[in-house]
């Protein structure tokens, strides 16, 4: 029994910010070696447009050549009903959709302000639930948006609120640009907790403050119990410029066990699935 759930996003949202094509068969290493770390739920594609976010454009190859493993979810995100298509083709067990609390955000990275972005997710998930799938729902910029300036968590409880209408299992909050300072993630909680019960948030860190360990603290504080990060802390989102990598899963296992909090993740398994996802990194 464990008392935390890790989510490990490190192929989807670690990989997508290298610019350098990473070949597939480097990708299926990668989440080969995660699959046996004991993670829960394994974020290993993202069925965006090609054009969009070239990187990601071999997710049906990923999906196909990995060895999957049994009691791993492994999951996708998708922007729209094409996305979800090529998701369900391609055999995922889950998907995941992603608005963002700003309209800056929203429109430099789906190209739509974040109430068309609401009815486009809300046929996504509706499609995807009639297909079996469950899915999951990220806001960004909870806290703060590359173009816009600080968000108010007003702004977050209306895309929480939406997610939850669409039956999203579990809604993951994105500390995007990694600016969020434990006080207003904790003003961001004082509101959303009011409208979504903790056991169904994650929080999603990013490690460019250096304050991503703390806010998992207020998080806890809070009753989250699912975190999201990203193997050798790869990631950041190409359309979120200062968005550096994503919370390190080393980092946040190493934390949370400090803590007394059990993530069932092997080290042994993690050490060298962290040794491998080094080598994928781009010039820093
Ligand atoms: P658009 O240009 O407004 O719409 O993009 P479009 O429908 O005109 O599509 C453009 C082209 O892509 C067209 O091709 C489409 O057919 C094609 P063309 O006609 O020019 O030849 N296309 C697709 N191809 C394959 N699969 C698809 C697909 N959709 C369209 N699914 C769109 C709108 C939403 C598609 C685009 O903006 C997009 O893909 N954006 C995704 C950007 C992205 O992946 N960002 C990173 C993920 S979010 C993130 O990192 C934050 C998060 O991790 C949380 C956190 O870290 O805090 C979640
Ligand atoms: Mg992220």
């Amino acid at each position: 029994m464990t008392d935390v759930r890790i989510v490990e996003v490190g192929p989807r949202d670690g990989l997508q910010n290298i610019a350098a094509l990473i070949p597939t068969e480097k990708k299926i290493a990668l989440v080969d070696l995660l699959s046996k770390c004991g993670f829960p739920e394994i974020e290993v594609a993202s069925f965006v447009s090609p054009k969009w976010v070239p990187q990601m454009a071999d997710g049906a190859e990923v999906l196909s050549g990995m060895t999957r493993t049994a009691g791993v979810r492994y999951t996708a995100l998708t922007p729209n009903l094409r996305g979800l298509k090529r998701a369900v083709e391609a055999k995922v067990d889950g998907v995941a959709i992603f608005a963002s609390a700003s309209e800056g955000f929203s429109k430099a990275n789906i190209n739509k302000s974040v109430e068309d972005s609401i009815h486009l997710f809300s046929e996504v998930a509706t499609e995807a639930q009639s297909a079996g799938l469950p899915v999951r729902g990220y806001v960004s910029c909870v806290t703060d948006c590359p173009y816009d300036g600080p968000v108010s968590p007003s702004d977050v409880v209306r895309v929480v609120e939406a997610f939850a209408a669409m039956g999203c299992t579990e809604i993951s909050l994105g500390d995007t640009i990694g600016q969020g300072t434990p006080d207003r993630i904790a003003a961001m909680l004082d509101a959303v907790l009011l409208v979504m019960p903790a056991a169904q948030l994650a929080g999603h860190f990013h490690a460019t403050n250096g304050l991503a360990l703390d806010n998992v603290d207020v998080a806890l504080e809070y009753g989250l119990r699912i975190f999201d990060s990203a193997i050798g802390g790869l990631g950041g989102c190409p359309y979120a410029p200062g968005a550096q990598g994503n919370l390190a899963t080393e980092d946040l296992v190493v934390h949370l066990e400090k803590r007394g909090f059990e993530s069932g993740i092997s080290q042994d398994a993690l050490a060298q699935a962290s040794q491998f996802a080094k080598t994928l990194k781009g010039p820093e």
